[in-house]
């Protein structure tokens, strides 16, 4: 089973949790970690799963004007950003996806810890855009999350590995 997990992540929290996911599923199949830019339909074509995450903006998917925005305050408060953070973002990407045709998904996001009512989630709007393109979702979608310094929470990326161990 090969299962391909594509993640946008600004600051690195989305990509260490896609590692964790990755780890999750070497346990029992291959996994392929790619950022958006690198999913290509080639990557895609022999995928059984297909795992997608996204850090959480303004409640839902970054948008181009989030992106822009998280990519400022790293520069104002000298904040690393993730090797592949100014590609294109998820939205565009899953705007493009080839249909699914039945084949199995999962969604996953980064967003603050805190009830989703108030901090919103991306994962619902990963989930509902795979099923839009004809992927059928194996699990509900799931959010992994960071405190307020930006920091993924201890244990979050063992959560993250059960999670994905599950899901194969
Ligand atoms: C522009 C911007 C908007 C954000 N909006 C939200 C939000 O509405 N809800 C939330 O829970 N987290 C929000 N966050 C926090 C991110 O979801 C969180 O830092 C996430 O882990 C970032 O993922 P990344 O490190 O992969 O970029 C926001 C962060 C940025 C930069």
């Amino acid at each position: 089973m090969r299962v391909v997990i594509v993640y946008e992540s600004l600051y690195g929290n989305t990509h260490l949790v896609a590692e964790k996911v990755a780890e999750g599923v070497n346990t029992r199949a291959e996994a392929v970690v790619v950022p958006v830019d690198g999913a290509t339909p080639e990557v895609l074509a022999g995928a059984d799963l297909l795992v997608v995450g996204g850090p959480t903006h303004l409640h839902g998917l970054s948008t181009s004007a989030s992106r822009r925005m998280a990519v400022e305050d790293a520069e104002k408060r000298d904040r690393a950003l993730d090797p592949d953070a100014e590609s294109e973002g998820l939205r565009a990407w899953l705007d493009a996806l080839e249909p699914g045709g039945g084949r199995r998904s999962a969604a996953f996001d980064t967003r603050l810890d805190g009830p989703a009512a108030f901090t919103g989630r991306a994962s619902r709007g990963i989930a509902r855009r795979l099923r839009h393109h004809g992927f059928e979702l194996a699990v509900d979608p799931e959010s992994f999350l960071v405190d307020k310094e930006n920091h993924l929470i201890p244990g979050e990326g063992d959560r993250a590995r059960e999670w994905a161990a599950r899901l194969v």
